[in-house]
């Protein structure tokens, strides 16, 4: 049994959850339900990101302690993931005494070792970005990230010795092909790292910030949110507190972030875990962002889409259905209602919807809802084999997709079928069957179809859960432990009483 530990990032809990974060999560977890079909010991965390400068003035304009806050928005992130039906193992808070206690170990490693030292600052910060730039960097005398103002500071912190492993960073990433995906990403930090790396601020003053992790060697300096929250992939794996966890889980099978936080995922991760002698995480793969229509999402152009109102809308699984199938993932996308009610008409309603409703419609009028039995697939013509044949190849289809993270491929394989068996009964015109008498015929017919759905409805699971339950149901199955060896032709059960429900998705008037 293979072990297949997957992570989300650690969300902030200065806003509500957004589009952004339950895109990592549906990918997230349609990945760990894929790899459960396939049997493997699967381990999906996720969480929030609480300490920082964010979070504290978040706080303050609450008129709240950062303590008392951070309470109350955590429950908006796991009601999310409940309605979602995000599957994961576990969550963890950077608040959370087992992380405390982790961090603080980890600091004071590589203080003994001497990659932490003492030093001066003496430059620009941005505070809403906790970031130190140097005079070069400004852009117009504002931080080049989020443009806003800058103030000049000077101060003792504690610095990480990131340049020292810049050569063995570049020597990994070169010998690992599949550490940093998609390939873009890949060539992205390659090309940051042809430029020296400054060595990282790891502290911040107590003075100016005290909500955060006390630096273990130093009362006057908390740790900086991002080395922080890093370390969670480490915590919540039993790192210090569960050796044989640690061992079977780490490291993690992959960090699953999106494209604006590779730098952190991709060259102060590995080097914190090489400098501490664990190894690098075995892929980070940066996905890309969803736009709203063509513009940037922003608080200020009150654009947000917010996914507990969109999946109220339009139902869980086609909000989930949408953003797994409308882009390649890696890309960015173009969110917008009329993309999504187009997909929910077309995809959903009318060729699954459609191809589960009338094909059980014909089982309870022409056999009384009991699955036929079919004649040897010997005797079967063209049309009926060619049929077989994708149905055969839809595991080899989804699971190599899979393994390249491509979701809207997987499911268009998936759709092949379905668009398969649609025509199917309209070339072999079942009415006509029936009419002429032609018994033997219309059982192998119905019983292929059936067959169809129940694979279909198996290997729907780990992209629209509840469909699959539902589709499960109307065939008169159980939704009993599932396994990527029932998707094998031929394992129906004549005999099976199905149970006709209403419509999976019905189509949406606009
Ligand atoms: N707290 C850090 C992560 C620490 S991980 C140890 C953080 N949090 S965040 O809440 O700001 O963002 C989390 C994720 O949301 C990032 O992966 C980011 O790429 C993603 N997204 C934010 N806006 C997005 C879109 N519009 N579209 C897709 N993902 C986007 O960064």
């Amino acid at each position: 049994m293979s072990k297949f530990y997957i992570t989300t990032p650690l969300y902030y809990v200065n806003g509500n959850p957004h589009i952004g974060h339950s895109y990592t999560n549906i990918a997230c977890d349609a990945l760990s339900r894929f790899r459960r079909l396939k049997g493997d010991k699967v381990l999906f965390t996720t969480g929030t990101d609480e300490h920082g400068q964010k979070i504290k003035e978040a706080a303050a304009e609450k008129g709240m302690e950062p303590a008392l806050f951070v309470d109350t928005v955590v429950p908006r992130f796991k009601d999310l993931w409940t309605k979602l039906n995000i599957s994961y193992d576990d969550f963890i808070r950077t608040t959370e005494e087992r992380h405390e206690r982790v961090v603080k170990k980890i600091l004071e490693a590589l203080y003994k070792k001497g990659d932490l030292y003492e030093g001066e600052y003496s430059g620009w910060y941005c505070t809403p970005c906790e970031s130190f730039w140097t005079e070069a960097q400004l852009l117009e005398k504002n931080c080049p990230d989020c443009k806003r103002p800058v103030a000049h500071i000077k101060e003792k912190n504690f610095f990480f010795k990131l340049s020292k492993y810049q050569g063995w960073l570049i020597e990994y990433i070169n010998s690992h092909e599949d550490f940093i995906l998609p390939v873009i990403r890949r060539n992205e930090v390659l090309g940051f790292l042809k430029n020296p790396l400054n060595d990282l601020c790891i502290s911040r003053p107590k003075s100016r910030l005290s909500w955060g992790i006390e630096i273990p060697f130093s009362k006057d300096h908390v740790t900086y949110v991002w080395f922080d929250a890093l370390i969670n992939y480490i915590t919540v794996c039993g790192y210090g507190d569960n050796p044989e966890k640690f061992k079977t889980y780490w490291p993690a099978d992959m960090h699953m972030i999106g494209k604006d936080i590779l730098r952190m995922h991709a060259v102060n991760w590995p080097i914190m875990l090489h400098a501490a002698g664990l190894k690098p995480p075995k892929t980070v793969f940066a996905h890309g962002w969803w736009k709203i229509g063509e513009d940037k999402m922003s608080k200020s152009k009150g654009n947000i889409v917010d996914p507990h109102e969109a999946s109220d809308r339009f139902g869980v699984d086609a909000y989930r259905f949408f953003l797994l199938r409308e882009v390649p993932f890696g890309m960015d996308g173009s969110f917008s209602e009329k993309a999504l009610i187009s997909r929910i008409n077309s995809d959903l309603a009318n060729d699954l919807g459609n191809l589960l409703h009338r094909t059980l419609s014909m089982i309870d009028k022409y056999f009384s809802g009991i699955v036929p039995k079919r004649r040897n697939i010997k005797t079967a013509d063209d049309i009926t084999r060619a049929l077989i044949e994708n149905a055969k190849s839809l595991d080899a289809k989804i699971s190599s997709s899979m393994d390249k993270v491509d979701f809207s491929r997987a499911l268009s394989a998936i759709w092949a079928l379905i668009n398969n068996a649609n025509k199917f009964i309209e070339q072999k015109a079942p009415w006509k069957l029936s009419k002429e008498k032609k018994e033997d015929e219309l059982k192998d017919m119905m019983y292929d179809l059936y067959e169809v759905l129940r694979i279909v409805s198996l290997s729907l699971w780990p992209f629209l859960p509840q469909t699959s339950d539902n589709m499960i149901d109307q065939l008169g199955l159980k939704a009993a432990k599932r396994n990527m060896k029932d998707l094998s032709w031929g394992l129906a059960k004549p005999g099976t009483k199905i149970k006709k429900g209403k419509p999976l998705f019905p189509r949406i008037e606009t």
